[in-house]
């Protein structure tokens, strides 16, 4: 099956949030395809951000495009209708955050999301050849989760290459997200292991303020640049 199209996913965490519905409006005018909007409950990860009414908020001020929740909190479940109802596209857990892995997949899809797995850097993959079918998206983290600006960790190049041939190997539509110290100068190296959707937030968000509505335009093309010098 022919890999699926580079999505760029800013990740929110980086962003403005006192001006939130304004730096989704101008990233997604700059070029990026997904919103990844991390939750953290200051439980499943020493951090606290934000919820459901954040989601509905971002679509209320009509964003269109899909939001991709991340989800980095436990118990996971009982959020989940919430995050569909708010509008979400894609709902993503850590397998530790779920005592019944299967039964939280099947009920992302049930409430009309596309479901993701998410594996920490020392996680291993075990469990996906038994949930590969249930799976759209496969989330990697090169970070460990809780907060932005940490640096990309590079075993998970390796990792990348390992889910990349079960998918290839399966013939499933499934996403390959990778997550944490993405910058302008390894997305290429990145996607040579194999991803096709790369999340990024200090590396996009994370320079100084300005009014510039078109303040993006140049990292977002920095980025596409890079993506398309990749060797597959
Ligand atoms: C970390 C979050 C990431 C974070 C990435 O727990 O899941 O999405 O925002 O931030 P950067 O790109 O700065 O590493
Ligand atoms: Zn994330």
């Amino acid at each position: 099956m022919a890999r699926q199209a580079d999505f760029i996913a800013p990740s929110i965490l980086s962003a403005d949030f006192a001006r939130l519905g304004q730096e989704v409006e101008q990233v997604l005018a700059s070029g990026a395809d997904i919103v990844h909007f991390d939750v953290m409950d200051n439980h499943y990860v020493p951090n606290l951000t934000i919820g459901p009414l954040v989601c509905e908020a971002l679509r209320k001020y009509g964003i269109t495009a899909p939001i991709d929740v991340h989800l980095m909190v436990k118990p996971v479940d009982r959020i989940i209708p919430d995050f569909a109802a708010a509008g979400a596209s894609y709902i993503t857990f850590h397998p530790e955050a779920s005592e019944h892995v299967d039964r939280t997949l099947q009920l992302i899809r049930a409430e009309g999301c596309k479901a993701g797995l998410v594996f920490n850097p020392a996680t291993p993959l075990t469990i996906l050849e038994y949930v590969l079918d249930k799976v759209d998206l496969i989330l990697l983290m090169s970070v460990n989760p809780g907060f932005g600006g940490q640096h990309f960790i590079p075993g998970a190049l390796d990792k990348l290459r390992q889910v990349r041939s079960l998918i290839d190997a399966a013939g499933y539509n499934i996403r390959l997200e990778i997550d944490g110290g993405v910058k302008a100068d390894n997305i290429g190296a990145i996607k040579a292991a194999g991803a096709d959707t790369f999340v990024a937030g200090s590396g996009i968000f994370g320079r100084p303020g300005t009014d510039d509505p078109n303040r993006y335009d140049s990292i977002l093309a920095q980025f596409r640049a890079e993506l398309a010098k990749a060797r597959l």
